[in-house]
């Protein structure tokens, strides 16, 4: 069945089972943007935003979210017209492979948009539920104090 679904800031009808997870009708519809990697909730390379707060979308069922406001990765930036959040992860070399990018990605965004000045150690909390296996984690808390430090030096906002 198709169903209407709210993402990235447009109505989209999605194809999707019943009892599907958020993670399957998203990349069965072409958000492949959004990662799956351990399918059990334990390493954050599903997460999406709902009404703007990280969950892992492999334990969320589909039809339960469809009233809200569904973000990925791509709704932030794109390749293109990327955030500079998205480019401080370039600069301070926070990618690697990339698998965990996208999951980041969202998990900073929605901490800095409730905390635009976060001490490493909040970051690092913030960040607890993503995985990553390449980068050691040093250069992804970089970006994330590198994206503060130009809200503060531009007196930007998170959008
Ligand atoms: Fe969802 Fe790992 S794929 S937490
Ligand atoms: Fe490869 Fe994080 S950059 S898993």
């Amino acid at each position: 069945m198709k169903l209407p679904f709210k993402i990235n800031n447009k109505s989209k009808n999605l194809e999707l089972f019943p009892n599907e997870t958020l993670l399957n009708v998203l990349r069965n519809n072409d958000f492949t943007e959004v990662k799956c990697g351990c399918n059990e909730g334990e390493c954050g390379s599903c997460t999406v935003l709902l009404d703007g707060k990280p969950v892992n979308s492999c334990q969320v069922l589909a039809m339960s979210v469809q009233e809200k406001e569904i973000t990925t990765v791509k709704g932030i930036g794109t390749l293109y017209t990327p955030h500079f959040l998205q480019k401080s992860f370039v600069e301070a070399g926070a990618d690697q492979c990339g698998f965990c990018s996208p999951g980041m990605v969202l998990a900073s965004y929605s901490l800095l948009k409730e905390n635009p000045k976060p001490t490493r150690e909040e970051i690092l909390v913030a960040l607890d539920g993503n995985l990553c296996r390449c980068t050691g984690y040093v250069k992804i808390v970089d970006a994330v104090e590198m994206t503060a430090q130009k809200l503060q030096t531009n007196n930007l906002e998170m959008e």
